[in-house]
Protein backbone atom coordinates (compact mmCIF):
# COMPACT_ATOMS: atom_id res chain seq x y z
CA UNK A 1 0.00 0.00 0.00
CA UNK A 2 2.77 2.16 0.99
CA UNK A 3 4.37 1.97 -3.01
CA UNK A 4 0.81 2.50 -4.20
CA UNK A 5 0.24 5.93 -1.93
CA UNK A 6 4.18 6.96 -3.09
CA UNK A 7 3.26 6.43 -6.93
CA UNK A 8 0.08 7.32 -7.00
CA UNK A 9 0.05 9.62 -9.98
CA UNK A 10 1.24 6.39 -11.86
CA UNK A 11 -0.59 3.68 -10.34
CA UNK A 12 -4.34 5.44 -9.83
CA UNK A 13 -4.58 3.24 -6.85
CA UNK A 14 -3.82 3.66 -3.24
CA UNK A 15 -4.37 -0.20 -2.22
CA UNK A 16 -4.01 -3.44 -3.79
CA UNK A 17 -6.30 -5.34 -5.83
CA UNK A 18 -8.29 -7.79 -3.80
CA UNK A 19 -8.72 -11.59 -4.51
CA UNK A 20 -12.41 -11.02 -5.46
CA UNK A 21 -11.64 -8.72 -8.27
CA UNK A 22 -8.66 -10.64 -9.24
CA UNK A 23 -10.48 -13.65 -9.51
CA UNK A 24 -12.96 -12.26 -11.91
CA UNK A 25 -10.77 -10.42 -13.76
CA UNK A 26 -8.77 -13.57 -14.37
CA UNK A 27 -12.49 -15.58 -14.83
CA UNK A 28 -12.28 -15.56 -18.92
CA UNK A 29 -8.93 -17.51 -18.74
CA UNK A 30 -8.77 -20.83 -20.03
CA UNK A 31 -5.59 -21.83 -18.04
CA UNK A 32 -5.40 -25.14 -20.04
CA UNK A 33 -4.48 -23.14 -23.72
CA UNK A 34 -2.82 -19.91 -22.10
CA UNK A 35 0.37 -20.82 -23.13
CA UNK A 36 1.78 -17.14 -23.65
CA UNK A 37 0.21 -14.31 -21.20
CA UNK A 38 1.10 -10.66 -21.18
CA UNK A 39 0.64 -8.66 -18.29
CA UNK A 40 0.99 -4.82 -18.38
CA UNK A 41 1.51 -3.39 -15.26
CA UNK A 42 2.57 -5.51 -12.24
CA UNK A 43 2.09 -3.55 -9.21
CA UNK A 44 2.18 -5.35 -5.39
CA UNK A 45 2.55 -8.62 -7.41
CA UNK A 46 -0.73 -9.93 -6.81
CA UNK A 47 -2.17 -10.85 -9.87
CA UNK A 48 1.05 -11.81 -11.28
CA UNK A 49 1.47 -14.38 -8.30
CA UNK A 50 -1.80 -15.54 -8.98
CA UNK A 51 -1.70 -15.72 -12.96
CA UNK A 52 1.78 -18.04 -11.71
CA UNK A 53 -0.07 -20.17 -9.51
CA UNK A 54 -2.35 -21.05 -12.47
CA UNK A 55 -0.06 -21.32 -15.34
CA UNK A 56 0.97 -24.66 -16.96
CA UNK A 57 4.36 -25.46 -16.17
CA UNK A 58 5.21 -24.88 -19.85
CA UNK A 59 3.42 -21.49 -20.23
CA UNK A 60 5.53 -17.99 -20.79
CA UNK A 61 4.15 -15.07 -18.63
CA UNK A 62 5.61 -11.85 -19.59
CA UNK A 63 5.18 -9.04 -16.68
CA UNK A 64 5.72 -5.47 -17.82
CA UNK A 65 5.86 -2.87 -15.02
CA UNK A 66 7.06 0.97 -15.68
CA UNK A 67 8.13 1.85 -12.46
CA UNK A 68 11.28 0.41 -10.82
CA UNK A 69 10.07 0.49 -7.30
CA UNK A 70 7.57 -2.12 -8.20
CA UNK A 71 10.01 -3.96 -9.82
CA UNK A 72 12.24 -4.20 -7.09
CA UNK A 73 9.37 -5.15 -4.69
CA UNK A 74 8.81 -7.96 -7.02
CA UNK A 75 12.43 -9.12 -6.82
CA UNK A 76 11.46 -12.24 -4.94
CA UNK A 77 9.44 -13.72 -7.54
CA UNK A 78 12.23 -16.50 -9.81
CA UNK A 79 9.89 -18.47 -11.28
CA UNK A 80 11.45 -19.68 -14.65
CA UNK A 81 8.11 -19.00 -16.53
CA UNK A 82 8.53 -15.03 -15.59
CA UNK A 83 10.34 -12.72 -17.59
CA UNK A 84 9.34 -8.96 -15.52
CA UNK A 85 10.05 -6.30 -17.91
CA UNK A 86 10.93 -2.98 -16.96
CA UNK A 87 9.23 -0.75 -19.73
CA UNK A 88 6.54 1.00 -21.27
CA UNK A 89 3.41 -1.00 -22.13
CA UNK A 90 3.43 1.24 -24.57
CA UNK A 91 6.30 -0.09 -26.19
CA UNK A 92 4.59 -3.83 -26.11
CA UNK A 93 5.31 -4.40 -30.27
CA UNK A 94 8.85 -4.16 -29.16
CA UNK A 95 9.41 -6.48 -25.79
CA UNK A 96 7.18 -8.94 -27.93
CA UNK A 97 9.43 -9.02 -30.89
CA UNK A 98 12.78 -8.60 -28.36
CA UNK A 99 11.65 -11.85 -26.40
CA UNK A 100 10.09 -13.50 -29.73
CA UNK A 101 7.09 -14.01 -28.35
CA UNK A 102 4.16 -15.21 -31.03
CA UNK A 103 0.44 -14.21 -31.04
CA UNK A 104 -0.29 -13.49 -27.82
CA UNK A 105 -3.28 -15.85 -26.14
CA UNK A 106 -4.50 -13.11 -23.27
CA UNK A 107 -2.74 -9.80 -22.10
CA UNK A 108 -3.90 -9.03 -18.46
CA UNK A 109 -3.62 -4.92 -17.45
CA UNK A 110 -4.38 -3.08 -14.25
CA UNK A 111 -2.97 0.20 -16.53
CA UNK A 112 -4.72 3.08 -15.13
CA UNK A 113 -5.96 3.98 -18.40
CA UNK A 114 -8.69 6.82 -17.26
CA UNK A 115 -5.53 9.01 -16.09
CA UNK A 116 -3.06 8.05 -18.65
CA UNK A 117 -2.00 9.88 -22.33
CA UNK A 118 -4.94 9.39 -24.40
CA UNK A 119 -2.35 8.71 -27.25
CA UNK A 120 -0.37 6.09 -25.33
CA UNK A 121 -3.93 4.41 -24.32
CA UNK A 122 -4.69 4.05 -28.33
CA UNK A 123 -0.50 3.10 -28.94
CA UNK A 124 -1.52 0.02 -26.36
CA UNK A 125 -5.00 -0.65 -27.30
CA UNK A 126 -4.02 -0.98 -30.97
CA UNK A 127 -0.85 -3.41 -30.02
CA UNK A 128 -2.84 -5.51 -28.16
CA UNK A 129 -5.32 -5.89 -30.86
CA UNK A 130 -2.63 -6.79 -33.04
CA UNK A 131 -0.61 -8.81 -30.88
CA UNK A 132 -3.40 -10.92 -29.88
CA UNK A 133 -4.17 -14.50 -31.20
CA UNK A 134 -7.87 -14.28 -32.26
CA UNK A 135 -9.14 -16.37 -29.63
CA UNK A 136 -7.18 -14.58 -27.33
CA UNK A 137 -8.28 -11.96 -24.61
CA UNK A 138 -7.81 -8.59 -23.33
CA UNK A 139 -8.79 -8.22 -19.80
CA UNK A 140 -8.45 -5.03 -18.39
CA UNK A 141 -9.98 -3.69 -15.05
CA UNK A 142 -11.17 0.06 -14.15
CA UNK A 143 -12.92 2.07 -11.22
CA UNK A 144 -15.55 3.46 -13.77
CA UNK A 145 -16.51 3.06 -17.37
CA UNK A 146 -14.87 6.15 -18.97
CA UNK A 147 -12.66 4.02 -20.72
CA UNK A 148 -15.87 1.54 -22.52
CA UNK A 149 -16.26 3.72 -25.74
CA UNK A 150 -12.45 3.39 -26.03
CA UNK A 151 -12.45 -0.06 -25.67
CA UNK A 152 -15.09 -0.64 -28.22
CA UNK A 153 -13.55 1.25 -31.01
CA UNK A 154 -10.27 -0.72 -30.52
CA UNK A 155 -11.69 -4.54 -29.96
CA UNK A 156 -13.97 -6.41 -31.75
CA UNK A 157 -16.39 -7.42 -29.05
CA UNK A 158 -16.14 -6.25 -25.32
CA UNK A 159 -18.12 -7.70 -22.55
CA UNK A 160 -17.95 -5.87 -19.39
CA UNK A 161 -18.54 -7.39 -15.69
CA UNK A 162 -18.51 -5.94 -12.12
CA UNK A 163 -16.71 -6.82 -8.91
CA UNK A 164 -18.17 -5.13 -5.86
CA UNK A 165 -15.54 -6.39 -3.67
CA UNK A 166 -12.94 -4.41 -4.36
CA UNK A 167 -11.78 -0.67 -2.65
CA UNK A 168 -13.02 0.76 -4.84
CA UNK A 169 -15.62 -1.47 -6.47
CA UNK A 170 -14.42 -2.36 -10.34
CA UNK A 171 -14.97 -2.96 -13.82
CA UNK A 172 -13.86 -5.56 -15.56
CA UNK A 173 -13.78 -5.38 -19.55
CA UNK A 174 -13.56 -8.71 -21.39
CA UNK A 175 -12.22 -7.35 -24.60
CA UNK A 176 -12.08 -9.96 -27.99
CA UNK A 177 -9.62 -9.18 -30.49
CA UNK A 178 -11.01 -8.49 -34.64
CA UNK A 179 -11.73 -6.08 -36.81
CA UNK A 180 -13.79 -2.95 -35.10
CA UNK A 181 -17.41 -3.09 -36.68
CA UNK A 182 -18.48 -0.10 -38.58
CA UNK A 183 -19.64 2.77 -36.36
CA UNK A 184 -18.02 1.96 -33.29
CA UNK A 185 -16.31 5.15 -31.88
C1 LIG B 1 -3.42 0.06 -10.48
S1 LIG B 1 -1.70 -0.31 -10.35
C2 LIG B 1 -1.67 -2.05 -10.34
C3 LIG B 1 -2.18 -2.57 -9.08
C4 LIG B 1 -2.01 -4.07 -8.97
N1 LIG B 1 -3.11 -4.75 -9.61
C5 LIG B 1 -1.97 -4.39 -7.50
O1 LIG B 1 -2.95 -4.90 -6.97
O2 LIG B 1 -0.94 -4.09 -6.89
C6 LIG B 1 -1.13 0.11 -11.96
C7 LIG B 1 0.31 -0.29 -12.26
O3 LIG B 1 0.58 0.07 -13.63
C8 LIG B 1 1.89 0.63 -13.69
N2 LIG B 1 1.95 1.47 -14.90
C9 LIG B 1 1.41 2.69 -15.09
N3 LIG B 1 1.67 3.13 -16.34
C10 LIG B 1 2.38 2.14 -16.96
C11 LIG B 1 2.92 1.99 -18.27
N4 LIG B 1 2.79 2.93 -19.19
N5 LIG B 1 3.58 0.84 -18.56
C12 LIG B 1 3.72 -0.15 -17.63
N6 LIG B 1 3.23 -0.05 -16.37
C13 LIG B 1 2.58 1.08 -16.03
C14 LIG B 1 2.01 1.41 -12.40
O4 LIG B 1 3.36 1.70 -12.08
C15 LIG B 1 1.34 0.44 -11.42
O5 LIG B 1 2.25 -0.48 -10.91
Amino acid sequence: MALHIKHLKTSGTIIRSSPFLINRLLRAIDFDRALTVVQLGVGTGCITRTLLARMRPEARLVAVELNTAFIEQNSDLTDPRLSLVTGCAGDLPQIAHELGLGALDYIVSSLPLAIMDDDLVKRILVASNDLLAHNGMFLQYQYSLSQLANMEGHFRDVRVGFSLANIPPAFVYECSPGLVRAGAQ
